[in-house]
């Protein structure tokens, strides 16, 4: 996610080359002629995501040319680290060789085959391997592309289930309040962001709201894990009321992300799967911003620990490199689908669900995790950046600063409401990308980043902080 707040008007010159500020206005590097071609030809045929477009009259489009590494170049040679992973998809950067490696050899084998009748090695191991991560409490695999047709998977098939064993009436979703699980109407339903919501509100189907147990709202004196525990009882006495009508209980484990990086206690996900477990409501983990090592762990539900009835994973899936998400499935539910009468079937499909090539690429991701162990080289990492982010800690401009895994944010005391473009615009500035939520900054950084690219990033934002806030 998204610009929240970037986008909305302001003045902004387009101006010399070094970025820098000039006459206390935020400018921005002149585009070089190579990129003014391809902002000029991507403005005329191409709509760009979750964007106004009619601000890119005044905010410039950044052409790329090529990555390599944290680093995205544009056409001139400029370059850019990309501290948010390109919307927390690159795990381990761009260009990465053994990514690269395995989807060359795939392509001389078999780049795609319809998965209705048919199937193929890649997709079979990785259901394989992705399960063994589950322990196989989740034992089968449903692919798609993208993270919000994980979730719109994961809505139908709890709804079915319930009513494939009987229990129609149980048709309704609850989410966390300032949720965020895609923008496709079903997922659009269960998300709680008014920006993305309000226009689309009357094509959407209603959904309970629990109380969000994002520690930043907690009373002073308050532990988060005492502000989990009631927000928790909110949600007990909801579906208490509600369980008959309820089929399951969304959340995003651990970090809400696109909320603001809001990061929660574990114990709120204990509590929610036992309430879950006692009223008889699913609980769905959309990991597809948190999966992969994000918060620490494989999973953010490891924190619990718990295992959720689904999990939507997407994004880090396939390192970065093509569209791919998954919702894993208790045997339980799946055995449900299990029968002679084809409607009681989980009839539902995408032309490219569990394409070979994508598939392909998240083992070569699994591979990477596992000969480079790199939940356990993420935890020297993230003592560096930590130290490094010391004095963005103690900014006086700031406050909430918070680390989960290999998320860092930090909230910034601002009235300007032209802050998260004016960071970012002074972000591209210093070779940094940086896309602030509202006035949220945080680092999602690809796992290789070294130290050396960590103390730039740090370092960049300070300054960044003491130009601008
Ligand atoms: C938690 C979460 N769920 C779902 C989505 C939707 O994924 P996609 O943009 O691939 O549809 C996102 C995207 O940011 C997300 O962060």
């Amino acid at each position: 996610m998204r610009f929240l707040g970037m986008h909305t008007d302001g003045k902004f010159a387009v101006a010399n080359f070094s970025g820098a500020m000039d006459n206390g206005e935020i400018v921005h590097p002149r585009a070089s002629m190579q990129n003014e071609t391809y902002l000029r030809r991507s403005l005329k045929a191409v709509w760009h995501p979750c964007t106004q477009m009619k601000a890119h009259e005044q905010l410039p489009l950044i052409p790329i040319q090529r990555g390599e590494g944290v680093w995205l170049y544009d056409f001139d040679g400029r370059r850019y680290l990309d501290a948010v992973s390109s919307w927390w998809v690159n795990l381990f950067g761009h260009n990465h060789p053994r990514i690269k490696a395995a989807l060359k050899d795939q392509l001389d084998k078999l780049e795609h085959v319809i998965l209705a009748g048919f199937t193929h090695e890649p997709v079979i191991e990785l259901s394989e391997r992705l399960s063994a991560k589950t322990n196989h409490q989740l034992g089968h695999c449903f692919y798609a592309s993208d993270g919000a047709s994980a979730v719109e998977i994961a809505l139908k098939m709890s709804f079915h289930y319930w009513r494939n064993v009987g229990r129609s009436s149980k048709r309704q979703f609850m989410s966390l309040a300032n949720s965020y699980h895609g923008e496709t109407l079903g997922a659009l339903s269960v998300t709680d962001v008014a920006l993305f919501k309000d226009a689309y509100g009357p094509l959407l189907r209603t959904s309970a709201t629990a109380p969000t147990p994002d520690f930043r709202l907690a009373e002073s004196g308050e532990s988060p894990a005492d502000f989990a525990r009631r927000c928790a009882a909110v949600l007990e006495s909801h579906l208490a009321e509600h369980h008959a009508e309820t089929a399951a209980f969304i959340i995003e484990p651990m970090i809400q992300c696109a909320a603001g990086m809001a990061m929660y206690d574990a114990e709120y996900l204990r509590l929610a799967r036992a309430i879950c477990d006692r009223y008889g409501v699913h609980l769905i983990a959309d990991e597809i911003a948190v999966g992969f090592g994000r918060t620490g762990p494989f999973f953010a539900c490891e924190h619990g620990p718990i295992t959720p009835d689904f999990l939507c994973l997407s994004k880090g899936l396939s390192g970065g490199y093509l569209p791919l998400s998954v919702v894993l499935t208790r045997d339980g539910i799946y055995e449900a689908f299990y029968h002679d009468d084809v409607t009681r079937g989980f009839l539902h499909s995408h032309s490219y669900t569990g394409n070979t090539l994508a598939c392909r690429a998240a083992l070569a991701t699994l591979d990477i995790f596992e000969q480079d162990d790199v939940i356990a080289a993420n935890r020297q990492r993230i003592e560096t950046i930590a130290a490094l982010a010391e004095p963005i800690a103690v900014h006086p401009k700031i406050k909430h600063f918070r680390n989960r895994g290999m998320i860092w944010a930090f909230d910034v005391v601002t009235s300007d409401p032209q802050f998260a473009r004016k960071f970012f615009l002074a972000g591209l500035a210093r070779e940094m990308l940086l896309r602030p939520i509202a006035n949220t900054v945080y680092f999602m950084p690809p796992y290789i980043i070294d130290d050396e690219e960590s103390a730039l990033l740090t370092g960049q934002t300070l300054e960044i902080l003491n130009e601008i806030a």
